[in-house]
């Protein structure tokens, strides 16, 4: 081109630039504001809907069970302690007053470890562990998980106890039953009718089952107390001489009581459960209904 054109044209093509340039930057604000418009369209907070709850825990039934059962012994005044849950056989069986050779060892279908050492089949091993380090007045609960080789609805061969001891000075048979009646009113409600039916324990002398009023029929028969009326609650008695003398007590100076009570067979009376494995399965069907 000649100079003068180069000039006119150079001018018209620089105006052409800064249009185009114009029109892009436009074109590009627009497009960035509406796409924030979009994303404000879809995050927005509507703060006038109800909140979303967190779903909420709470304590297994059994742990519930056992923490009012504890809860009211302390209110007696009994002192909680624990012992080992793999037990010298000593403990377990001999110095409760249960020989090698004992018939009533065949009512405990025990895991054993060692020949002397064992799966505790029962919390009253800690009875004597107590008495041998403590001199009365005693007063203990001790609960805690015993092992049995025993499966179906009603058994499972991990399962909680809850003993009891107390040992003082003129210790009768009226404190067990005025303290166990006690316990029974304040679990199953002060209506509850009880009796006590002579059994057999080896450490207990005289020793006893205790009944409850079947809460399911009120007493006139029923699937759950086998159509007898009652319910089979604990078993209890007094602590028989023999076993204060292997922990060194006098029998003649001091006299005590004894009882032993299934956790889960309290809680499937207390909510009306009719298989102990369903404590163990953990279905959050079955867990949120406590
Ligand atoms: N240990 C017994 C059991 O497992 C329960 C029991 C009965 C405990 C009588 C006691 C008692 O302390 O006096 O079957």
């Amino acid at each position: 081109m000649k100079p003068e054109e180069r000039r006119r044209v150079g001018r018209l093509a620089n105006d052409l630039k800064q249009r185009v340039e114009n029109k892009l930057e436009e074109k590009a604000a627009e497009i960035r504001g509406r796409s924030l418009d979009s994303r404000a369209a879809q995050v927005a907070i509507d703060v006038s809907l109800p909140g979303r709850r967190a779903p909420r825990g709470h304590r297994h039934p059994l742990t519930q069970t056992l923490q009012d059962l504890v809860d009211i012994f302390r209110g007696m005044g009994f002192k909680v302690v624990e012992g080992p849950e793999v037990e010298l056989d000593y403990y377990n069986f001999e110095a409760l007053n249960i020989p090698r050779d004992h018939p009533a060892r065949d009512m405990q279908d025990t895991f054993y470890v060692t020949d002397d050492v064992v799966l505790r089949t029962q919390t009253s091993p800690v009875q004597v562990r107590t008495m041998e380090s403590e001199s009365p007045p005693i007063r203990i609960i001790s609960p805690g998980k015993v092992y049995r080789h025993d499966a179906d609805v009603t058994h499972s061969p991990m399962f909680f106890q809850i003993e009891g001891l107390m040992v003082d000075r003129d210790v009768s048979f009226s404190d067990l039953r005025g303290v166990l009646e006690a316990f029974l009113h304040e679990f199953f409600g002060p209506e509850t009718e009880m009796r006590f039916r002579p059994s057999f324990f080896p450490f207990t002398e005289p020793s006893a089952e205790v009944d409850i009023r079947c809460l399911i029929c009120r007493g006139s028969g029923c699937r759950v107390c086998s159509g007898s009326g009652w319910l089979e609650v604990l078993g209890a008695g007094m602590v028989d001489p023999a076993v204060f003398r292997f922990v060194g007590y006098d029998p003649e100076e001091v006299q005590g009581f004894a009882f032993g009570l299934g956790v889960e067979r309290m809680a499937m009376l207390r909510h009306g459960i009719d298989d102990i494995r369903l404590f163990y399965e953990n279905d959050l069907r079955f867990l949120s209904q406590f």
